[in-house]
């Protein structure tokens, strides 16, 4: 069922999606049962976690990088520990971000949880990304506001509004949703030691994509033969960038051409790639070919939490790595990237070689569920 009490995936994408913010009570009842705070500080003290602590005496903010000291989850005071990436880790923040897959995996980022004391938050502060944030735990008191005046305090170690004005109030319980759409201001008070879940959704910024678009393509230009300048003209100022070469080189660049299939091969490639702290572990006893083979028959493949697989009409791409299916494979590699798993029966002797190298590098397992 989804997470949006009875709202359907149309409705919530048509009226609330990047557009205003919604308050489903109730809506993830197995919130609590995501992760508890032994678990999440296990996770904090870990160098493999992305973990943040921020503290708030009197109106001084301090924030320290993870992999946290035990007596920093201990301290006395109001502070607040976030750990990214929780999906990760944990296969319950697995299954609850995919509660969310009626929006593509494209935008989908991961699990943050947020553990504070009584009074800890990390301030009135906009994200620039969508986010449902989700009560595991104790009580948080969301105020939000649609204000466009986004000033930050000068000279602080996060982003805290100079001028917050909240609009709404929520006393969020566990189980119960707040959608925010990017840049709704939001201030999260626990009221007692609380935990709270947000499933953000990454929003490359413009710029980004057309700069790594540009460089996929940099690699895939064909532009043969040398520059040439028969009718160049002797020069007494030898320094200078002259006409004739800006005319040859401008007509050079805007001859460069590009269409949807390349956009769409650069789309699947890059937005699979792994964040640069992800590092997958590979199978310590690897099975050969024909083992791995009987195994998958078998029990099914699974892929890593961490594993990111999109597809498009004419590729698969996996973690940024491309993976060419043979012929007639392609609609079971599609269900493996939109449902992660595949059973036993679906995983043929040829599609088991085509995703050998994958689980030789740790990207999937061969597993009932995924992993
Ligand atoms: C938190 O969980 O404390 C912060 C989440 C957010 O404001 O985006
Ligand atoms: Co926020």
């Amino acid at each position: 069922m989804l997470p949006l009490g009875g709202m359907g995936a149309a409705d919530f994408m048509a009226v609330h999606w990047q557009k205003r913010p919604l308050f489903v009570p109730g809506a993830v009842p197995e919130a609590a049962r995501v992760v508890d705070v032994e678990t999440l500080f296990d996770l904090a003290r870990h160098p493999d976690a992305q973990t943040r602590r921020i503290a708030r005496k009197a109106d001084v903010w301090t924030v320290d990088q993870g992999p946290l000291r035990p007596r920093q989850l201990a301290a006395k005071g109001v502070w607040t520990v976030l750990v990214q990436g929780l999906n990760h880790f944990l296969l319950e923040a697995d299954a609850l971000l995919r509660r969310f897959a009626f929006i593509p995996y494209t935008r989908l980022d991961d699990v943050m949880a947020s553990y504070a004391t009584r009074g800890g938050g990390v301030g009135p502060h906009f994200d620039s990304y969508d986010v449902f944030l989700i009560q595991a735990q104790g009580t948080r008191r969301w105020r939000i506001s649609g204000q466009t005046d986004r000033d930050l305090l000068p000279d602080q170690p996060l982003k805290l509004m100079a001028d917050f004005r909240a609009e709404q109030t929520f006393d969020c319980r566990p189980g119960d949703l707040l959608y925010l759409p990017p840049g709704y201001a939001h201030d999260g008070v626990a009221l007692d030691d609380c935990i709270t879940l947000s499933v953000g959704f990454r929003a490359p910024a413009r710029s980004e994509l057309a700069r790594e678009f540009l460089l996929w393509l940099a690699d895939r230009i064909d532009l043969p033969g040398l520059y040439a300048d028969p009718d160049l003209r002797a020069t007494d100022t030898p320094a200078a960038i002259d006409a004739g070469l800006l005319a040859r080189v401008g007509g050079l660049l805007s001859g460069i051409r590009w269409d949807d299939a390349q956009v769409s091969a650069f789309l699947c490639q890059y937005l699979s790639e792994p964040k640069p702290h992800v590092v997958f572990d590979p199978p310590e006893e690897p099975l050969g070919e024909a083992g791995f083979a009987r195994a998958a028959a078998r029990h099914g493949v699974a892929l890593d939490l961490q594993t990111l697989m999109l597809y498009d009409h004419a590729q698969v791409s996996c973690n940024g790595e491309a993976l060419t299916p043979p012929d007639g494979l392609a609609a079971a590699m599609h269900r493996l990237a939109d449902q992660r798993f595949l059973e036993g029966g679906d995983v043929s002797r040829a599609l088991a070689d085509c995703l050998y190298p994958i689980y030789r590098v740790g990207h999937l397992h061969v597993a009932a569920a995924p992993r």
